[in-house]
C-alpha cells in the first residue's frame, strides 16, 4: 500500500492560497434521543430507498423506542453557507452526495435551520428543481443553487447547493441538523452536482489534495470527532494507512469477502460494503449477521429490539474481522454495544438487512482513522489506520 505524501504547514500567502494545509472541523457527537437498533435501521432504509422492500418481507419495524442518553450516534459540524458565511450544524455524511439546507420559503423548517439568501452576496439561483423522495413518503424538495461554503476556515465558490423548500417526514422532525453535507461521489447527486465539494476545492486550488480524514470519538471515551479537509491529521492514527481501491466511484466502497469470530470465518456472498459515516450501525444480510450473533453468549433477538446483547459484552476480548479488499480490519466486540434497553441487555451496532449490500456505519469507523481520496484523475482509495484520541 502506497502512502501519500502530504505536507501539514499552514502558509500565509492569502485566504486561497492555503496550499499544503489541513483543515480540522470538529464533529460531535448529534445529541438527543438515541434510535434503537429497528428504528436506525428503519431511518437508513429510507436514505437507501429501500423501505419498500423491507415492507415486503413483513417485519415489524414500526415501533420506534427512544432513550434519553446517547451513544455514537451520528456526528455533526459546523458549515459556512454564503458571502459571509451563515453557520449550520450538518451531518457530514460519506453515503449521500447532495448538500442541502433549508431557506426562507420552507414552511416546515425551523428558522435557524433557514439559509438567507438575500444575506448572501454571492448567492446564485440555477432554479433547477429537484426532489430526494423516500419510500415511506418523507422527502425533501425544493430549487437547485450555488453559493460558497467556508469549511474549516478555507472558503470555497460555486459549490451546488440544494435549497429545501419543503421538508417531511423524518427530516422535518428533527432540531439535531439544519442539513446534510454529503461528501459522497457526483453519480449519485440528486441537485445535479457535477464534483464533489472536495474536488472543487482542489480544482480552485483551495486545497492541493482531495482528500478527507475523518476520526470519530468513542462516546464513553467523551465522543468528538474531527473531519480534515485536503490533508489528514496522523495525530489520530497509529501506525501507517492502509489504502485500499475503491472498485466504483459511486458509492465509497469497497470488496468484502468474509466476516471472522471467535476462530469462526463467515464468507460473504455478495461483494461490496459501503463505508457510510452518516450510518450509525454495521449493517450485514441477515444470515451473516445471525452467524456473528451465534457468537455472541446471551444475545437475544425480538422484532421490536431488534438483536440486543448483554451489555457486559463490553467487557469481551473478542474481536469481529472484516476482511476488506483481501485485508483484515477487525474491531472489538466491546465496540458494538449501545445504550442499556433494560434488564442488562443493550442495544447493538450490528443489524441484518434483507438487502445484498452492506454498510460499514460509526460502529466500524470509531476503531478506524479514516481517508477518503477522491482520486480527481485517478482511482478514489478509502485508507484506515487504528485511530487514536
Ligand atoms: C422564495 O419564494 C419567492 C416567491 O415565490 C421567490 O421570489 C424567491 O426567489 C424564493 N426564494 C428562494 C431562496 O428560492
Ligand atoms: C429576500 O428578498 C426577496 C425579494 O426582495 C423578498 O421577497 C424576501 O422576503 C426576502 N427574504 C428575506 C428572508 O428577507
Ligand atoms: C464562479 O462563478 C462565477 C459566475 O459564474 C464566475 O465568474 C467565477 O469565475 C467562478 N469562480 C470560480 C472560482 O470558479
Ligand atoms: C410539500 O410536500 C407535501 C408532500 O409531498 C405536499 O403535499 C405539499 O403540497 C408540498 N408543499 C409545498 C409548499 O410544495
Ligand atoms: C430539540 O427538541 C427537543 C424536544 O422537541 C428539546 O427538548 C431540545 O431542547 C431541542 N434541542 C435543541 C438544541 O434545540
Ligand atoms: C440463509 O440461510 C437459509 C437457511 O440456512 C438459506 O436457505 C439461505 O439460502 C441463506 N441465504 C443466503 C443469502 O445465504
Ligand atoms: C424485546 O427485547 C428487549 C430487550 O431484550 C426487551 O426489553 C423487550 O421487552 C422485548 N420485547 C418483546 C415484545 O419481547
Ligand atoms: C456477562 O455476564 C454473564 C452472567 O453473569 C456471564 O456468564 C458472562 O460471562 C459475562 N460476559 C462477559 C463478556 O463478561
Ligand atoms: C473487487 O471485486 C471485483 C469483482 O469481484 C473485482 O473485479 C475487483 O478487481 C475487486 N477490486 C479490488 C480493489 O479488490
Amino acid at each position: 500500500m502506497k502512502f501519500i505524501p502530504i505536507l501539514f504547514s499552514l502558509c500565509a500567502l492569502g485566504s486561497i492560497d492555503l496550499a499544503n494545509a489541513y483543515i480540522p472541523i470538529p464533529l460531535s457527537p448529534k445529541g438527543g434521543k438515541v434510535l434503537s437498533t429497528p428504528a436506525r435501521y428503519h431511518k437508513l432504509m429510507q436514505k437507501y430507498g429501500l423501505e419498500g422492500t423491507l415492507q415486503k418481507r413483513g417485519d415489524k419495524i414500526g415501533t420506534i423506542e427512544y432513550t434519553d442518553n446517547f451513544y455514537d450516534v451520528d456526528y455533526v459540524g459546523t458549515v459556512g453557507i454564503g458571502t459571509p458565511p451563515q453557520n449550520f450544524i450538518m451531518d457530514f455524511d460519506t453515503g449521500s452526495s447532495d448538500v442541502w439546507i433549508g431557506t426562507e420559503n420552507c414552511s416546515s423548517c425551523r428558522p435557524t435551520q433557514k439559509f438567507d439568501t438575500n444575506q448572501s452576496s454571492t448567492f446564485q439561483l440555477d432554479g433547477f428543481p429537484w426532489k430526494l423522495q423516500y419510500a415511506d413518503g418523507s422527502s425533501v424538495s425544493g430549487l437547485t443553487a450555488e453559493d460558497a461554503f467556508t469549511l474549516g476556515g478555507l472558503y470555497t465558490m460555486n459549490q451546488t447547493l440544494g435549497l429545501a423548500e419543503n421538508v417531511t417526514g423524518s427530516f422535518a422532525n428533527t432540531n439535531l441538523t439544519d442539513g446534510i453535507f454529503g461528501l459522497g461521489f457526483p453519480s449519485l447527486s440528486y441537485t445535479g452536482a457535477l464534483m464533489a465539494p472536495v474536488v472543487q476545492m482542489k480544482k480552485q486550488g483551495v486545497i492541493d489534495d482531495a482528500v478527507i480524514g475523518i476520526w470519530l470519538g468513542r462516546a464513553r471515551e467523551g465522543g468528538g470527532g474531527e473531519l480534515t479537509i485536503g490533508g489528514i491529521n496522523p495525530a489520530h492514527y497509529t501506525g501507517e494507512i492502509q489504502y485500499l481501491t475503491v472498485p466504483v466511484k459511486k458509492y465509497w466502497q469497497l470488496n468484502m469477502s468474509s466476516i471472522s469470530i471467535n476462530q469462526k470465518t463467515f464468507e460473504y456472498r455478495g461483494s461490496s460494503s459501503i463505508v457510510d459515516t452518516g450510518t450509525t450501525l454495521i449493517i450485514l444480510p441477515m444470515n451473516l449477521t445471525q452467524d456473528i450473533y451465534n457468537e455472541i453468549p446471551g444475545t437475544r433477538f425480538n422484532s421490536t429490539a431488534g438483536y440486543t446483547i448483554p451489555c457486559n459484552t463490553s467487557q469481551s476480548t473478542e474481536q469481529i474481522t472484516f476482511t476488506l479488499n483481501d485485508l483484515p480490519f477487525p474491531i472489538n466486540v466491546a465496540d458494538i454495544v449501545r445504550e442499556e434497553v433494560g434488564d442488562g441487555y443493550c442495544n447493538s451496532g450490528i443489524a441484518g438487512t434483507t438487502s445484498d449490500f452492506t454498510i460499514l456505519g460509526d460502529t466500524f469507523l470509531k476503531s478506524y482513522y479514516s481517508v477518503f481520496d477522491y482520486g480527481v484523475d485517478t482511482i478514489a482509495r478509502i485508507g484506515f489506520a487504528p485511530s487514536k484520541r
